[in-house]
């Protein structure tokens, strides 16, 4: 049997954790947080499904940019961003939610 469980996502924003790993966070005043930390703290969201969005760090997508991040919004699955490291949370905010 399949349990299903609820969840207040509105929303998921896919982030490689191994760009972040490879770059040893890249955000944040000393450039050590990572970037799912930081879209987080930037959006009010905790982890978990009991948050209004979904922040998840997944898996290599095989992009591996160097000095970049690979996200995406769950929802724009055909619009994959390359976030440089030290980018603006305001402005990776405002090009992820771009329509
Ligand atoms: S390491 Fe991030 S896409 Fe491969």
């Amino acid at each position: 049997m399949i349990r299903v469980l609820a969840s207040r996502w509105q929303g998921s924003v896919l982030v490689c954790g191994k760009c972040s790993k490879k770059l040893g966070g890249g955000f944040g005043e000393k450039g050590r947080t990572p970037l799912a930390k930081m879209l987080r703290a930037v959006l009010g969201l905790k982890k978990g499904r009991k948050a209004g969005r979904g922040v998840v760090e997944v898996k290599c997508l095989g992009i591996c940019p160097k000095n970049a991040v690979v996200t995406l919004d769950g929802a724009r699955p055909d619009r994959w961003l390359l976030v440089p490291a030290g980018a603006d949370a305001s402005e990776v905010v405002a090009t992820l939610t771009e329509r």
